[in-house]
């Protein structure tokens, strides 16, 4: 573990009040399984070489000190995994603050959109911008994910929707990869919206997408996943498909922006294409969750987007829960729908809102959200074998987290084997 400039071979994490490990099944955690966090009482954790070696009680981890272990005691706060936050856009130019305070005054998303501000305004900046200009944007964001606990981010590209920008964009969030200690999963998003030159003929901007940029996105392994905005006024639930085939035809795995602003039909494609995940779900009906368990699709809820667009239209979370899904929370930080890096506030809309109890929501926002990226047998719980990727709250009860908002919990984040925030 390298903490500051020092090497440091192996690491005590002592006096943690509650040490939340989300021990548990190596799998998806659902029903009842969300409110299991695994709590240690007064417990500690060795890590070496950057991974866990054991939690377990202070007292058994305080027997296994040697010389060159260096010691951190946690003060009695609470120990828990980096948040995963598996639904992000952190990679644009520019803002979008006038439209927030036009919409403030009254004006919708949708009407913004509908004049070519929006995710166009968007794409205007990004277009302009160099790839240099984009990573230090990126970089400036990076530091807020990690100073709110999060240490994994699923990062999707669409703002740029030609090949060149598609391209500058996921060539930008491999550069934030290595060189920040936030971790990103790169999810390919050309289907984020119809441009502007293409709106008379939008066939051929599937064409494009469907012909040009995924077999390049793919051949330079820049992306992960697939995306795509399954919206009225943005891809039909056919032209979704016939992109979403093609991305698995190239070996990515499949996520949906699904019945975010109407019930538009995403989730039943989700289940039909069996993605991994199906985000928003605002619009949802009980028979598009159902199709949603009968796949095995995970539903990625965003109730930051809902609360900043000033909607009252939240996902149906506890009938997802009810139904057996596999619940994912996320920021799904943005410029235009959720401008927040902070899972925190996730976790408190998520209880206010959603009717989530505080431990389903940190269980969504960990464990679960690592299994839809693929990583949920290195990230998401503490458990021997797993990468430290952990966050020391400054707090002694998990729940505050959720209870207290606007508050920024962290007291030191640790993620790729070193420390990423400290205050002091
Ligand atoms: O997830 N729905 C589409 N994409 C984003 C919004 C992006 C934007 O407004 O820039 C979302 O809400
Ligand atoms: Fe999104």
């Amino acid at each position: 573990m390298q903490v500051g400039s020092k090497l440091v071979s192996s690491l005590a994490v002592i006096n943690c009040a509650q040490l939340v490990t989300l021990a548990g099944p190596a799998r998806p955690r659902v029903g009842l399984e969300l409110r299991e966090l695994s709590i240690i009482h007064d417990g500690a954790m060795l890590v070496v070489g950057g991974r866990i070696e054991k939690v377990e009680s202070r007292a058994e981890i305080e027997r296994l000190i040697t010389d060159d272990c260096e010691v951190i005691d946690a003060g009695g706060r609470v120990v828990m995994p980096g948040f995963v936050d598996a639904h992000t856009h952190p990679v644009f130019a520019g803002t979008r603050v006038g439209e927030f305070e036009e919409r403030v005054l009254g004006a919708t998303y949708q009407q913004i959109a509908a004049r070519g501000g929006g995710i166009q305004s968007t794409v205007r900046a990004t277009r302009a911008a160099t790839l240099d200009e984009l990573v230090a944007a990126g970089k400036r964001y990076a530091n807020w994910f990690l100073r709110t606990g999060t240490t994994t981010v699923e990062a999707k590209s669409g703002y740029g929707l030609t090949l060149e920008d598609e391209l500058k964009i996921l060539r930008a969030i491999k550069l934030l990869n290595s060189k920040n200690l936030l971790r990103y999963v790169p999810t390919f998003l050309g289907a984020h919206d119809i441009p502007p030159e293409y709106k008379a003929r939008r066939e051929q901007y599937v064409s494009l997408l469907v012909e040009e940029m995924l077999p390049r996105v793919a051949a330079e392994k820049l992306a992960e996943y697939c995306d795509v905005f399954c919206e009225e006024k943005v891809f039909t639930t056919d032209e979704s498909w016939k992109i979403l085939s093609a991305a698995r035809c190239h070996g990515l795995g499949l996520r949906i922006h699904a019945d975010q602003l109407s019930l538009s039909g995403g989730a039943k494609l989700a289940a039909e294409l069996n993605t991994v995940t199906a985000d928003h779900l605002e619009y949802t009906d009980n028979v598009g969750i159902a199709a949603l368990k009968s796949a095995g699709v995970q539903p990625v809820l965003l109730p930051g987007s809902v609360y900043a667009l000033g909607s009252s239209r939240y996902p149906a979370a506890r009938e997802m829960i009810d139904a057996g899904l596999a619940v994912v929370l996320a920021t799904d930080f943005n410029p235009g729908s959720s401008p927040t890096p902070a899972m925190p506030m996730i976790l408190s809309l998520a209880a206010t809102h959603l009717k989530m109890t505080p431990a389903e929501a940190v269980t969504a926002a960990t464990i679960n959200a690592a299994f839809t990226l693929n990583r949920g047998e290195q990230i998401g719980s503490l458990e021997p074998g797993k990468l430290a990727d952990f966050v020391i709250h400054d707090c002694d009860d998990y729940r505050q987290l959720a209870y207290f908002f606007g508050v920024e919990h962290p007291w030191k984040v640790y993620a790729k084997g070193r420390v990423a925030f400290s205050r002091h």
